[in-house]
């Protein structure tokens, strides 16, 4: 166990995974925010997965709590930042993981539905708001706060379907916002850019649909100028614990691209 989150309280939106192989995005990420001392609440709208990763984390002999929330949802939200400050008495960490495309009906803009429109709306975007809106009161109070959004490299590259493209760009405008609007209270808000991971995300749709799983991964890898592979869980929650340190305690707005070089070699 390390010490460089001890007695913070971090909420982890999205911190359980889409079942698979691999490790999830947020679960890496409530793991490794728990190994460095923090009490990670793991937040999910599919409570066995948050408490799975709770149990990881407890095994490690971290401290974690597992809550049930719908984070499009404006009242659930609230009420779960309510409870946490109420219980712990101070609110360090936001981490805002939860993200999807091609799951809300993602397409391009001749086939796209208004309702896959307004989904990819809610989670990608509605989501991180309703967060920091109701986590920013409590980090005013005390003087200090991290929110660390999850966006993608499909923000600034030529990506082909118009939901998630559109409105994870939305969300890297969202953060700039929150951010130079927040400095004066000590509340630091960044993005993190994911290019291709080998996380269930992203490897177990393609091999549902009948993909063979060697070819899915290799078409990937082949992709990464960095070593020829793709990145993990790990190395975005490695990213995500930099950010929310204090390490980091000078950096605000920033959407950090966490790639491989996928993005600086096939340009943007
Ligand atoms: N894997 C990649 O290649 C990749 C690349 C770029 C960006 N991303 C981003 O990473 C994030 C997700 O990564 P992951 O690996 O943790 O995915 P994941 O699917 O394994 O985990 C996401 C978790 O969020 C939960 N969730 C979904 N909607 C929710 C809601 N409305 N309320 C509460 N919980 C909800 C799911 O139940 C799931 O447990 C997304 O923002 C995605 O856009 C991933």
């Amino acid at each position: 166990m390390g010490n460089r989150l001890a007695n913070k309280v971090a909420v982890v939106f999205g911190g359980g995974q889409t079942p698979g192989l691999t490790v999830g995005n947020g679960r890496a990420t409530s793991v490794v925010l728990a190994r460095e001392g923090a009490h990670v609440v793991v937040v999910d709208r599919d409570l066995n997965s948050a408490q799975e990763t709770v149990d990881m984390i407890k095994a490690a002999g971290g401290s974690a709590q597992a809550m049930q929330v719908d984070q499009t949802h404006e009242t659930e939200v609230q009420s779960l930042l309510a409870a946490v400050h109420r219980e712990h008495h101070r609110l360090d960490i936001v981490h805002n993981n939860i993200g999807a495309s091609l799951s809300v009906g993602d397409a391009t803009a001749d086939v796209l539905t208004e309702s896959s429109f307004d989904a990819s709306f809610a989670v990608n975007v509605k989501s991180a708001w309703f967060a920091a809106k109701h986590a920013l009161p409590f980090m005013r109070e005390q003087g200090h706060g991290s929110i660390v959004s999850i966006s993608s490299v499909a923000s600034i590259q030529a990506y082909p379907l118009l939901g998630y493209k559109t409105m994870k760009a939305a969300l890297n405008a969202m953060t700039e916002n929150l951010a130079a609007a927040n400095a004066k209270y000590g509340i630091r808000v960044n993005a993190i850019l994911p290019g291709l991971m080998n996380t269930p995300m992203a490897i177990e749709n393609r091999v549902a649909k009948g993909h063979k799983r060697e070819d899915v991964v290799a078409d990937r890898d082949r992709r990464i100028p960095l070593k020829g592979k793709q990145g993990t869980g790990w190395d975005v929650a490695n990213a995500a614990l930099f950010l929310h340190s204090d390490e980091a305690s000078f950096i605000t707005g920033v959407t950090l691209v966490v790639d491989g070089g996928e993005t600086i070699a096939h340009g943007h």
